[in-house]
């Protein structure tokens, strides 16, 4: 069973969360900053950030915490952040891209995208991308990108990017976290064709007690917890993130979830990757997409 405690000391190490502000995000920061990391607490509005860093400094911890203002539903904000971040660090030994929202009412983010897709997977695609070299001057970096096991039930509708046929809240949620899914493999194939020694992973926290419901009307949030059974404390679901980011057992485009009802519960264990994933033809497709909507493209 790999919890908190395996964790080795993180001095030394510089790690992004992008929604530390709660959830599974801060947990994630948390377990960072108790590890010794200097952890930037990157959360779409600075108060929230600062309010996180005032929490996590209860905590006792070795690490240090720096506020880092991004959000992903504006290409506009993720470029002076990444930039921001490019000028004052000289490593990124971790980012995870763990932001997300689910299930909000019809919207779309100042670009113009369904707020899910263009959160979850754009906006930690051009992050990610802008972030490359720096990723790929640090010894041994890891990506590690939040899905959901949602992602089963995804397609994704390059015709429907701005829900230009319309809106199904479920639907997009799902397409967005395989998007998510197929990018953290298609990421992994690019760096190990760049001979660079960066690691892409993926991960899921099963169901995890978290804000991600907020969306939801208590009686669709009842009916869930109805079929999924009982919902893991955050601190638990965010150890399969955590795995991700240092466990030395981890392999690159691979999937981390918890190892118990079906992946709904437990401890971190590599879990196996759906097929509707492993469409390389459907990963180089969304890759260029998101070239062309976000207008980064990787070195
Ligand atoms: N909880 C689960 O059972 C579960 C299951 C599967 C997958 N996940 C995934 O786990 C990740 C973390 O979710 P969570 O459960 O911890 O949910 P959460 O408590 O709602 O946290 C989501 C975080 O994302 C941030 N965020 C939302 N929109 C943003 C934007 N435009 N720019 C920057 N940050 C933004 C939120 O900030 P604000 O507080 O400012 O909104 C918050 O910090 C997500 O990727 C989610 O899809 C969770």
């Amino acid at each position: 069973m790999w919890t908190k405690e395996n964790i080795r000391n993180q001095s030394g190490k510089t790690v992004i969360v992008t929604g530390a502000n709660t959830g599974i995000g801060y947990e994630t920061a948390l377990a960072f900053y108790q590890a010794g990391a200097h952890v930037l607490v990157a959360c779409r509005d600075e108060n929230k950030a600062q309010k996180a860093i005032a929490s996590l400094n209860t905590h006792a911890g070795d690490g240090t915490l720096e506020v880092g203002v991004v959000d992903l539903a504006s290409l506009a904000s993720v470029k002076p952040f990444a930039d921001h971040f490019l000028q004052h660090h000289s490593r990124l030994d971790v980012l995870i891209n763990n932001a997300g929202v689910m299930v909000p009412p019809a919207s779309v983010t100042n670009d113009g995208f369904e707020l899910q897709f263009g959160v979850n997977f754009l906006g930690h695609f051009a992050l990610t991308g802008y972030l490359y070299p720096l990723l790929k001057q640090t010894l041994n970096a890891r990506v590690v990108t939040l899905t959901s096991l949602a992602y089963r039930y995804g397609t994704i509708d390059f015709d429907n990017l701005r829900s230009e046929k319309g809106y199904d809240a479920m639907r997009e949620y799902s397409q967005s976290k395989l998007a998510d899914l197929l990018f953290t493999i298609e990421l992994q194939k690019r760096i190990t064709t760049a001979h660079d020694r960066i690691l892409s992973v993926a991960a899921h926290p099963g169901v995890t007690q978290t804000d991600l419901s907020r969306n939801m009307e208590k009686t669709a949030i009842e009916a869930a917890t109805q079929r999924l059974g009982a919902l893991m404390e955050t601190a638990q679901g965010a150890l399969p993130s955590l795995y991700a980011a240092v466990s030395s057992e981890v392999e690159g485009a691979s999937l981390y979830g918890p190892d118990q009802d079906g992946g709904l519960r437990g401890y971190p264990a590599k879990t196996e990757i759906d097929v509707v994933a492993l469409n390389a033809t459907l990963a180089a497709h969304l890759w260029q997409t998101a070239e062309r909507l976000t207008g980064v493209i990787y070195p």
